[in-house]
């Protein structure tokens, strides 16, 4: 089969050997004779993934014991409900949102249910193309929350601001893939399927001192702290995709931890937009300062090239380029598992277009 260059954005590449090894536990586990899908997950073998699982993000992220590791179902899309629920206070809370993008604005949408959110800033007016930087956030609020990569649009927060009360980041796009103070943060959320595994599986960092003060009847799913007691245990776990991060999480390790990653998108990421900048026939949607190092999302200049030029990349191997059907464009996802040769063959595809 000749070789795909998968730029899809989520689910997306992961590394060769994640696929092989998980492959190998569907058919025998750890050699017990056994699959993965028909082991109890409180059998000892399936107990150590969930206990390493939980104890690599700590060592990757550089957190203490006073952070909590959980790995819950529900995507990222129920933490825009559990954040709310587990953060707000019953009785005249209120929070702040930073509105950067289709997802950010899911999470305000959901968190409105819950209580109050103000909108401290946002970029939706100019069709989410910047990342808004001039707010302030006091300790009138209970939380403040924001999305660090806007996977639909291309941003990303190159800095957090400074605020005075706690720090909720939805990482969902571009966990594990640049060194940052995770420390900075009180909760942090990301559904594993971009840098982290498969879809099916939502990673939850959270400071365990911000829990249980909001006054309020927390349903059980919904309550972090009953997760933290039965250690992501309260109910199945989704079994595959845990072990599936797992594997994710010990590849990156093997492969010089969190600041190679970043080495890497880095250069990923000025090979295209280098050539996005040198290129008339390309220009991207956001402002430069603001873009993505994981999902640089582009245009044609002159869209009656887009016939030869999606001949062009289809026939390179190249897939999943369309940019998301908000947008139009193009979208290159360019997540830790991907090889730079991928992103130079686009690049090359780029430059023969005349
Ligand atoms: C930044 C961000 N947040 C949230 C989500 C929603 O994630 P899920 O599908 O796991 O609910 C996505 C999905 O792509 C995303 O990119």
């Amino acid at each position: 089969m000749n070789k795909v260059h998968n730029f899809s954005a989520g689910p997306c590449i992961l590394p060769q050997e994640v696929f092989e090894k998980s492959a190998e536990a569907i058919l025998n586990f750890n050699g017990i004779g056994l699959s993965l899908l028909e082991i109890s997950h409180r059998s000892k073998d399936f107990l150590a993934v969930m206990d390493e699982a939980r104890a690599i993000v700590k060592r990757l992220m550089k957190l203490g014991d006073d952070y909590e590791i959980l790995y819950l179902g529900g995507g990222a899309s129920l933490q825009f409900l559990m954040v709310p629920f587990n953060l707000m206070k019953a009785d005249g809370g209120k929070a702040a949102y930073l509105d950067t993008g289709v997802w950010a604005a899911g999470a305000i949408k959901e968190a409105k249910i819950v209580g109050n959110v103000e909108i401290v800033g946002s970029s939706k007016a100019d069709n989410y193309s910047y990342i808004p930087k001039d707010y302030t956030v006091g300790s009138e609020y209970d939380y403040f929350h924001c999305t660090s990569n806007n996977t639909i649009y291309g941003t990303q927060m190159k800095t957090f601001p400074k605020v005075d009360t706690l720090m909720v980041c939805d990482m969902s796009s571009d966990i594990f893939s640049r060194e940052i103070d995770f420390s900075q943060f009180d909760l942090i959320y990301a559904g594993a399927q971009k840098n982290m595994g498969p879809a099916g599986v939502t990673l939850v960092v959270v400071k365990k001192s911000i829990l249980g003060k909001t006054g309020r009847t927390i349903p059980s799913y919904l309550n972090y702290q009953l997760h933290i007691d039965k250690e992501s245990m309260f109910n199945t776990p989704p079994v595959f995709p845990v072990y599936a991060s797992l594997l994710t999480l010990q590849h990156l390790e093997k492969n010089g931890g969190i600041a190679a990653a970043e080495a890497r998108n880095i250069a990923k990421a000025k090979l295209l937009y280098d050539e996005i900048d040198r290129n008339p026939n390309f220009e991207t949607f956001c402002k430069a300062e603001d873009r993505s190092l994981m999902n640089p999302s582009f245009k044609l200049t002159d869209e009656s090239k887009k016939e030869a030029f999606d001949a062009a990349w289809k026939s390179a191997g190249l897939s999943g380029l369309n940019g998301h059907r908000s947008l139009g464009g193009y979208r290159a996802s360019m997540y830790n598992a991907m090889p730079i040769e991928s992103v130079q063959i686009l690049v090359d595809v780029m430059q023969r277009l005349s």
